[in-house]
């Protein structure tokens, strides 16, 4: 489960989410936004906050986890959303990602192909999808 959301944190597939609609005149860290206007909200700048996170760049996924072994929550990640209009999915999406990732490490490994650089990178667009690779599914 930790290695699922430190994927999520890093490669987040919606890094900018909106629109939303400001009810009433607003002020944050001094900005001044009034009434009617469209927000944006930029998760990427959330999930890859650098005083946060001290080196969001790097994929490690003990991050999740407490010394005890537990899975440690984190209020800076947020993939589905806060507050009344967060995903009605969550809990759905979470079962479904781990039982298929897990199901599908557990019968194979996963090695790149001769010549395949496994680098996170990511075509730019509206949302964040991985580039094409080829990957080898040996059983176990
Ligand atoms: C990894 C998978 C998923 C992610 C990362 C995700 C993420 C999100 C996010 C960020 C929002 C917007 C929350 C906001 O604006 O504050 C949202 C809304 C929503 N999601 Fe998901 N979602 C996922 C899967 C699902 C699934 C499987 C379902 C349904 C079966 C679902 C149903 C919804 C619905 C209905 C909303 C709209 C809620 C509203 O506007 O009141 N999501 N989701």
């Amino acid at each position: 489960m930790a290695a699922l959301i430190e994927s999520m944190r890093m490669c987040y597939a919606l890094p900018i989410r909106g629109f939303r609609r400001l009810l009433e005149d607003t002020t944050l860290h001094g900005y001044r936004l009034p009434a009617n206007t469209a927000v944006l909200i930029n998760n990427w700048s959330v999930h890859m906050d650098k005083e946060h996170w001290g080196d969001p760049e790097v994929y490690r996924p003990e991050r999740f986890i407490t010394e005890t072994g537990l899975l440690r929550e984190d209020d800076t990640f947020l993939p589905f959303g806060l507050g009344r209009r967060r995903c009605m999915g969550e809990q759905l999406a979470k079962s479904f990602l781990f039982q298929t990732f897990a199901g599908v490490l557990q019968k194979f490994q996963l090695v790149p192909a001769d010549g395949t650089d496994l680098k996170v990178t990511a075509l730019g667009g509206f949302n964040l999808a991985p580039k094409t690779y080829d990957i080898i599914f040996k059983s176990r």
